[in-house]
């Protein structure tokens, strides 16, 4: 796969953030297991607890539209570089990761890093 254009597609993503109240811009884009990817930005709510990050909007449109499984996500925010996925989006990647190897790209000085969700997550939640 090429990180490189998932993590193209993050920046893009985050162009539509809807984030008035915290003014922290987040895309993503997964590439799910058809080959497919899906983008996804944070969408903030005057409530603020509703509030959605970047990686589960993108990963719930690849869900609802059939895929089942997550081999990679890139998430980008132009307002911190080595933008990291929050506990929560962890936990929800990791039900998707085959095995537990979804590789989570981020980056950093310009330069990808990649990690595997189980070393983000180590011992997540399967029932
Ligand atoms: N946010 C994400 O979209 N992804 C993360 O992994 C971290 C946080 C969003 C949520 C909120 O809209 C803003 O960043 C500040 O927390």
């Amino acid at each position: 796969m090429d990180y490189g254009l998932l993590m193209e597609n993050a920046k893009e993503a985050s162009k539509n953030s809807y984030s008035k109240y915290s003014k922290f811009a987040v895309g993503a884009c997964v590439l799910a297991g058809s080959g497919k990817m899906y983008r996804g930005c944070n969408v903030e709510n005057s409530s603020y607890g509703l509030t959605i990050c970047a990686e589960r909007c993108a990963i719930f449109k690849a869900i609802s539209e059939g895929e089942r499984e997550i081999n990679a996500v890139a998430i980008y925010s132009p307002n911190q570089d080595n933008c990291a996925p929050c506990g929560a989006c962890r936990q929800v990647i990791y039900e998707f990761a085959p095995n537990g190897e979804a590789v989570v790209v981020t980056e950093k000085n310009n330069e990808l890093i990649l990690n595997d969700i189980k070393t983000l997550l180590p011992e997540g939640f399967l029932l």
